[in-house]
């Protein structure tokens, strides 16, 4: 597991199943329009959560791109499950616009909420064809970006469903959080009095 803060904001990269996330407020589903139950992502939580979940969504569909809703959590450990459609790469465009808002707009409802913890799955990088490295930047690049809008959410997991997927995220917020301290400590003095 890796950890890297932004801020007030601790972002955790962990190899696992977003199904299984006990110790977290909210689990974000990787939703589609329909808020339906699906494969992949919407799968895993619709099966973990009962049909309690499929129900309380009908009312809340449809969604668009970068759309978040949020729910009872149903049967799954967790209270909370908030509901994103990230784009479908090659058709819902600007793609990394929609895919920024879908993250920004899951956070921005967690903290209306209240809620302390959030873990993501890598939305649209399954059956939506997002490619993986991109998606990585616009997420971590997005929540470094709403870090300091937020007021109760204090820890992000990203949870990744292979060992290659979850080096490949460390490695991005690694990257992202050194573009961002570019001088962490003060420069040193030159000593000549200028
Ligand atoms: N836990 C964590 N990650 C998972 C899990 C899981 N249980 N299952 C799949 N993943 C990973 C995938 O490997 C992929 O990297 O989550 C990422 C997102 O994959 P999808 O679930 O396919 O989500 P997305 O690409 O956003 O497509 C959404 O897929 O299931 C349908 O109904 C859903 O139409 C919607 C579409």
């Amino acid at each position: 597991m890796t950890a890297r803060t932004f801020g007030r904001l601790r972002i955790e990269c962990v190899r696992g199943d977003i199904a299984n996330q006990p110790d977290v407020d909210a689990v974000v589903n990787a939703a589609n329009a329909a808020l339906r139950p699906g494969s992949g992502v919407a799968g895993a939580l619709h099966r973990a959560a009962g049909p309690g979940l499929d129900e309380e969504c009908r009312a809340l569909a449809p969604i668009a791109p970068g759309e978040a809703v949020i729910t009872g959590g149903h049967d799954l450990p967790n209270p909370w499950v908030i509901h994103c459609l990230g784009p479908v790469y090659g058709r819902d465009r600007p793609e990394p616009a929609l895919l920024a808002a879908s993250y920004r707009n899951a956070l921005q409802l967690a903290d209306e909420r209240g809620l302390e913890s959030v873990a993501f799955p890598a939305l649209s990088t399954g059956v939506f064809g997002y490619p993986m490295a991109q998606a990585a930047e616009v997420a971590f690049q997005t929540m470094a970006d709403t870090a300091d809008a937020l007021h109760s959410v204090t820890r992000v997991r990203f949870v990744l469903f292979s060992e290659a997927d979850l080096t490949l995220h460390e490695r991005v917020l690694g990257a992202v959080q050194a573009s961002r301290c570019l001088y962490p400590e003060p420069p040193p003095r030159s000593g000549r009095g200028v």
